[in-house]
């Protein structure tokens, strides 16, 4: 079964905890956390705070997507405030091993994201240090974008690379997931989606927007199998 990571950056902050409650009520495998900081992305979110607030109230697995110049300097911060996994970008990172073992000599999961530009070949040789990739389908930086049909070949070549060097590793996707195109990446290997407006801004509501993802992608994951 495909995996559910409801994005955050789509909540009504006023109600943020009563939504994260819904979603976990409904089957969330994690929460998806965005952290921002206007200079590695062209927008701001929020930092540990939230995660601290959050991990208060549910159990679910706090997923850490920092979009940020220097993730490094923060993730003590994000440790202590209760994160679960970090995903820490290729891209601007001239120390990913690094980072990705810091990561892990927190005891956290580590996850490397690849942004819409980047090849999947950059990939090869972190591979194997980490518990997650995650493609990006949107340029990063801001919820309610359209899924860039163009990543859908590259979601596939990473599926193979995991499946060539016989990895655990999941691969995620994070941008504009919604009923159209969650099948889509599902079919081309993705085994965990994020989504944020359309599960915190759908109209039929939390846990009915993700019964619905779930089980369309289900289905194109099976085709898939
Ligand atoms: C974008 C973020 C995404 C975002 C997805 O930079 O990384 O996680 O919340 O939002 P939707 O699902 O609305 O595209
Ligand atoms: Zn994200």
């Amino acid at each position: 079964m495909v995996k559910l990571a409801p994005s955050i950056l789509a909540a009504d902050f006023a109600r943020l905890g009563e939504q994260v409650a819904e979603a976990e009520k409904a089957g969330a495998d994690r929460i998806h956390v965005d952290v921002m900081d206007g200079h590695f992305v062209p927008n701001l979110s929020m930092g540990a705070p939230v995660v601290q607030s959050l991990r208060r109230i549910t159990r679910l697995p706090l997923e850490t997507h920092l979009m940020i110049t220097n993730p490094d300097l923060f993730l003590e911060e994000f440790v202590a405030a209760g994160s679960d996994s970090f995903l820490v970008h290729w891209e601007g990172n001239c120390n990913l091993d690094r980072t990705v073992r810091r990561i892990k000599e927190l005891g956290k999961r580590a996850g490397v994201v690849i942004n819409p530009a980047t090849p999947a070949a950059v990939l090869e040789e972190i591979l194997p240090e980490v518990d997650q990739v995650l493609v990006m389908t949107v340029n990063p930086g801001f919820g309610h974008q359209h899924f860039l049909r163009s990543t859908l070949p590259k979601i596939e070549r990473v599926r193979r690379m995991v499946e060539r060097m016989k990895l655990s590793c999941e691969v995620e996707v994070d941008g504009g997931v919604d009923e159209e195109t969650a099948p889509l990446a599902a079919e081309a290997g993705a085994d965990v989606l994020v989504a944020g407006s359309s599960i915190f801004g759908n109209e039929a509501g939390v846990a009915a927007a993700m019964d619905r993802l779930r089980n369309i992608a289900h289905r194109q994951g099976v085709m898939r199998a």
